[in-house]
């Protein structure tokens, strides 16, 4: 337990104070931020440690006591620092509860990017492992709150790589899902694996794509017949591919398969309007939406107001969910 403190006014606005977990997960001798200790006596806060020092075995010790005192901070400025940091242990977010809301979307987002790309760049069971603990993470801190989730949704990336683009698909799916969500529905009422499993297909909906060479993925003019034939095999080869490593949940073969189905029946690959489930329909306006508003090799980012506005007039797409995407969109712009 951190002792209560009479803290000055303000300074949670500069620093925030770390725990033991946080303190364990820095080199232990050369912490990677500054550290600065609050002087009761004279009721300010004072730098403890600098960057590129060496804390003695005696100071580490110190420390780790004045942090269980509850009296160690960092600085708000060095967030930058403790995003990468805490980003490859994300389940430390979940314990500091001093950070703030947009600095946990801003680690969440930083941590899964970076874990898709790898997954795209190794698509082997052992990272998948690592991509499925980070996600479990993602939701179990949403389940907390779902509203977080707007957090996330206001940080999308605007260039596009498919990491980036999958983490986007991530946020926005699960913005879709959750304001679909009914009025009365209550999480602690509710078993979270198919949540966890929904999160997933999302983040997961282009992992085909791996398999398409990157000169066809990154190609700035219009595709040959062939080539976009080979595009379309990633809603398939993703979840074969999936398959093979023994992920098998039917909300990620939904959002695998279908994000390209379109209600016309004009989509790929069944091309069959009526085998779209309502998961498979919010991934579609999700994948869309995200691809829309970033900058690709081919095409120019578009305004996502633009963007929400187009997929509510194309009949393609179910209207109750491109419509929830411009509700958030117009909520958003008035504050
Ligand atoms: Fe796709
Ligand atoms: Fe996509």
């Amino acid at each position: 337990m951190q002792a209560d403190k009479d803290f000055p006014n303000g300074l949670e606005e500069e620093y925030y104070q770390i725990n033991n977990d946080i303190l364990q997960s820095f080199n232990k001798f050369r912490p990677p931020l500054n550290i600065y200790r609050f002087k009761e006596d004279v009721s300010r806060v004072l730098p403890y440690y600098k960057v590129g020092e060496r804390l003695s075995k005696e100071q580490t010790e110190e420390l780790s006591d004045m942090v269980d005192a509850g009296i160690i901070f960092v600085s708000r400025d060095d967030h930058p620092v403790y995003v990468k940091h805490i980003s490859y242990q994300l389940d430390l977010v979940l314990l500091d509860k001093h950070l703030k809301e947009k600095e946990i979307a801003e680690i969440f987002k930083a941590a899964l990017t970076r874990r898709m790309a790898a997954f795209f760049d190794q698509p082997v069971k052992i990272v998948y492992d690592k991509v499925q603990e980070d996600v479990f993470t993602f939701t179990e801190y949403l389940w907390q709150d779902l509203s977080h989730i707007k957090a996330m949704a206001r940080r999308l990336h605007t260039e596009h790589s498919l990491a980036n683009h999958s983490v986007n698909c991530g946020f926005m799916g699960l913005l879709l899902h959750i304001t679909g969500l009914p009025s009365d529905y209550n999480v602690e009422a509710k078993n979270r694996q198919p949540f966890d499993r929904t999160a997933l297909g999302f983040f997961l909906h282009d992992i085909g794509m791996s398999k398409v060479p990157p000169f066809i993925r990154d190609k700035t003019k219009a595709l040959t017949p062939e080539e976009r034939q080979k595009v379309q095999t990633h809603t398939m080869s993703g979840y074969e591919m999936l398959g093979r490593l023994d992920v098998k949940y039917s909300e990620v073969e939904q959002c695998l398969t279908q994000h390209h189905e379109r209600l016309d029946g004009t989509g790929y690959p069944q091309r069959a309007s009526a085998a779209i489930t309502p998961l498979g329909q919010v991934c579609a306006v999700a994948d869309s939406f995200c691809a829309m508003i970033s900058k690709r090799p081919y095409a120019a980012a578009m305004d996502p107001m633009a963007a929400a506005k187009r997929l509510c007039d194309d009949k393609r797409y179910a209207s109750e969910i491109t419509h929830r995407l411009l509700n958030f969109l117009v909520t958003e712009m008035k504050k």
